[in-house]
């Protein structure tokens, strides 16, 4: 199918210029100031912009286990309606994703039902128990992008120095959920003042600060590509730039929650603040804000994490960790840094598509002849409204429900089909 775009702002090399796009079945073959050719759809964007479809490193697809949650379906439509046009799976499903059996079953439901292209992460250790290696070699030769036991962390230095060796050798990255369990104990929210105010018990940033740094230097030492998955505190940052200094193959992200929300939203026990790592102090926020726009910060990942209203309804102490994020992570951050003039569109565009296309080495993330037909058109001037009736994750658990926020996803378009519509008005 051959789709033209016309009227649009494209996204070009950090500007917003105007003109057209034509794709052919999967990649884009022309971008000019104006293309005339015959079209199977033409679609006019009346002036929205294009941007490369946004790629997340970190998302919960529940699938297979929990798919009274999410599932494969339901999460790349949340995905798509959030402008991204790929994702990747963390292994924390039930049961966990530490076989090649299990990674086959996730690549071959979104290859024939998803509305988003989904990579594969595997598990670091069988169950991310924490206490054998997982199948890592074969699950590599059937498409892993990296190993992860995010939701959990590998407790053992011991064990994690042999992981790491092992992932070298095949040139599997690592994704770091860094947290010390005794550190972090029974922590509910970050360890700070608002835990002291509230009587709440504490995560402090040490728990993650720790594992942080003994985990960069066992990749030194292994020789191991590490990514630390939603980093949230000043002194982790700290610790990533001196790395980074001495040229170790270490990157981070941080999630849109982190940038924009403060141990403050916890106050009023609301359990879609309750989330691992906690929302952080003011000036851990700030440092967040800052280490992206250095670049110090590679890029953003969403760290979508569903669960019921079910289980979110509890005492907060009993409500799991996690939130929803595909589909606010735009307008959030647009709203929050761009329009509240702490960073550039520029920035927050390239944070979410060519940053983590680089961080896993992944197809896209950028609009260019010859590339992937792999686009979101976004108006700035129109709003989303998040209502239970149009989030499509099947879990509604974000602090921003029921709040309208600008962007809005017009279309989505993911190896030349389209992903995402949207109806209002039609
Ligand atoms: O808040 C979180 N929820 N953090 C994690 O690391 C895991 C996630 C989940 O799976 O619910
Ligand atoms: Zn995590």
């Amino acid at each position: 199918m051959k789709i033209l775009i016309v009227n649009a702002k494209l996204y070009q090399n950090g500007k917003l210029i105007k003109g057209d796009i034509l794709i052919d079945r999967k990649r884009i073959v022309k971008i000019a100031p104006q293309i005339e050719a015959i079209a199977d759809k033409v679609i006019n964007a009346n002036g929205a912009c294009v941007f490369p479809g946004f790629i997340d490193l970190h998302v919960h697809l529940r699938d297979p286990g929990q798919t009274y949650k999410e599932d494969i379906v339901s999460g790349t439509k949340a995905a798509a309606h959030g402008g991204f046009t790929a994702v990747c799976a963390m292994p924390n499903t039930e049961p966990i994703t530490d076989n090649i059996a299990s990674v086959e079953y996730i690549q071959l439901r979104a290859k024939e039902h998803g509305s988003a292209k989904v990579y594969v992460i595997g598990a670091i250790t069988k169950k991310s128990a924490g206490e054998e290696i997982a199948e890592m070699a074969t699950m590599k030769s059937g498409g892993i992008v990296a190993v992860s036991d995010d939701g959990k962390c590998v407790q053992n230095a011991r064990l994690m120095l042999s992981c790491m060796k092992y992932a070298a050798n095949f040139n599997i990255p690592l994704i770091i959920h860094a947290e010390d369990y005794n550190l972090a104990g029974k922590g509910q929210i970050h360890g700070g003042k608002i835990a002291t105010q509230v009587g709440l018990s504490g995560i402090p940033g040490l728990a993650e600060e720790v594992i942080i740094a003994r985990d960069i230097m066992l990749a030194d030492s292994a020789g191991a590509k590490l990514h630390i998955a939603h980093i949230s505190t000043a002194k982790s940052l700290e610790l990533v730039r001196r790395a980074k200094e001495r040229g170790l193959p270490i990157t981070c992200e941080v999630t849109p929650h982190h940038l924009v929300l403060n141990e403050e939203a916890c106050l009023h026990f609301d359990t879609n603040t309750k989330m691992k790592p906690p929302l952080r102090s003011e000036s851990d926020r700030l440092a967040c804000v800052q280490a992206l726009k250095d670049g110090l910060i590679d890029c953003i990942a969403t760290d979508h994490a569903p669960h019921a209203d079910f289980e979110k309804e509890k005492e907060f102490d009993y409500a799991p960790f996690g939130i929803i994020g595909l589909e606010t992570a735009f307008p959030v951050l647009y709203k929050h840094l761009v329009l509240g003039k702490e960073i550039s569109l520029a920035c927050l565009v390239d944070a979410l598509s060519s940053a983590p296309a680089k961080v896993l080495n992944l197809p896209g993330g950028t609009l260019k002849e010859g590339g992937a037909a792999d686009i979101t058109i976004i108006d700035l001037k129109k709003e989303t409204h998040f209502t239970e009736q149009n989030i499509l994750s099947k879990s509604k658990n974000t602090p921003w429900l029921n709040q309208s926020l600008p962007g809005k996803v017009m279309w989505t378009i993911c190896a030349g089909n389209i992903t995402y519509q949207d109806t209002e008005g039609l």
